[in-house]
């Protein structure tokens, strides 16, 4: 028998509980052995509860205890979530996490610790929430060369972005409702501005190239600029609006960000809608493989945190792989990125703005007072230049097909 502790009664918490119950006998069988909860930890009380009996309100007790060999860390924030994680590494009791901040801000330390102690740091549910991703890349895609990552990553701003591209709605309405709905948060920030997402490729890309990249260096862009006459612009030209996020290797070099991209039909992202995720990863010898599923809510991130549970009992006092070390990988500025944009100016500036960019692709979506198109492929630096020239109502990225 293995005995567990859960730190964080909360939703994600409760789902691992759930799953373990619901799912006994698969995941006894292939754990090679019955997995029991023996603590749960949480501030709060639970009267009535099933588990009521298990819950403890001091961590000592689950991190004094040499009985417990794995441990489901599903607190969320910075502290004490990085204590009692190292704390427990270092007793050699593995971890399995869903705290995609705690793993994009101390990933490398804590797996080397993790090492260093015959245990394991495993995250699967740090990204894309019950999509597997992180086990492909670390142990399936270990023949390839994986050279770029392209995700959605956030059903929040998936979830808005469809049902505005879908009802013609706003974006503050939109959000509004998903706030109703309980499908964005209260302080919708970290996921409407790209911070989400940005801690997520922070990740995809710190085990793609097998260093430490900091969200801090990523740009991030997030999808409160997008509007209705947006949305009917892309329609015109057979387009969506995905807030992507994405990580590339070029020429030697690294490009990483977070931002609203234009996609035409052709890319495999574009039928990726609501609260769904995706990810699209390419290999030098596979070329494009994809990953689809529920990126967030209780049980699909809860079976991901379950998993990697199944993954620390089969290796019991040995060391499964990661290769992602604290060394920081330099990032190129994406100005140095080329892409195609598409641009919109109030109707007046017309000439200037042809004159600006010379060879464009016109869109008539019949938008009063405006006129808009798409660059050639240009680096960012340089259509920048060329927007400030023109002077442009905005911009939005197209992400060319896979
Ligand atoms: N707020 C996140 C999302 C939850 O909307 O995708 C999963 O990390």
């Amino acid at each position: 028998m293995i005995q567990i502790a859960v730190m964080g009664y909360g939703t994600v918490g409760s789902g691992v509980v759930e799953v373990i119950e619901k799912n006994k006998e698969e995941i006894n069988k292939k754990s090679g052995e019955e997995i029991e909860i023996r603590y749960i930890l949480d501030l709060r009380e639970f009267p009535g509860d099933p588990y009521e009996d298990k819950i403890v309100h001091d961590v000592e007790q689950i991190l004094g205890d040499p009985g417990i060999k794995i441990i489901c860390e599903t607190m969320g924030g910075l502290r004490p979530a990085y204590d009692f994680t190292k704390r427990a590494l270092l007793a050699g009791k593995s971890v399995c996490t869903s705290n995609k901040e705690l793993v994009a801000t101390h990933g490398p330390e804590l797996i080397r610790i993790a090492h260093e102690n015959k245990c394991n740091y495993l995250f699967e549910a740090s990204v894309g929430g019950g999509i597997p991703i992180i086990r492909p890349l670390n142990y399936s895609l270990t023949a390839e060369r994986v050279d770029a990552i392209t995700g959605i990553l956030n059903g929040t701003t998936n979830y808005i972005l469809s049902k505005m591209e879908k009802e013609g709605a706003g974006f503050e309405e939109t959000l509004r409702e998903a706030q109703e709905k309980g499908y964005a948060e209260r302080n919708p920030e970290a996921d409407v501005e790209g911070y989400d997402a940005c801690r997520k490729i922070a990740i995809l890309s710190s085990l793609m190239c097998g260093k430490n990249v900091k969200y801090q260096d990523i740009y991030t862009e997030g999808i409160s600029g997008i509007t209705q006459t947006d949305f009917v612009y892309a329609h015109a030209c057979g387009r969506t609006i995905k807030l992507l996020a994405q990580s590339r290797e070029e020429d030697g070099r690294l490009f990483a960000m977070v931002a609203p991209f234009m996609i035409n039909k052709s890319h495999p992202l574009y039928m990726v809608n609501g609260v769904f995720n995706a990810v699209c990863v390419h290999g030098n010898m596979l070329g494009d493989s994809m990953y689809y599923g529920r990126g967030a809510g209780k049980l699909p991130t809860a079976s991901a945190v379950v998993s990697d549970v199944v993954d620390c009992a089969r290796h019991i006092g040995k060391v499964i792989m990661c290769f992602w070390d604290a060394q920081e990988a330099a990032l190129t500025g994406i100005e140095k990125a080329s892409r195609r944009f598409f641009v919109r100016v109030a109707q007046e500036q017309e000439s200037k703005a042809l004159q600006a960019f010379e060879q464009v692709s016109v869109i008539k979506a019949h938008v009063p007072g405006e006129f808009a198109f798409i660059t050639e492929r240009m680096p960012e630096e340089e259509f920048n230049d060329r927007a400030r020239r023109t002077g442009i109502i905005s911009r939005i990225r197209i992400e060319e097909s896979m």
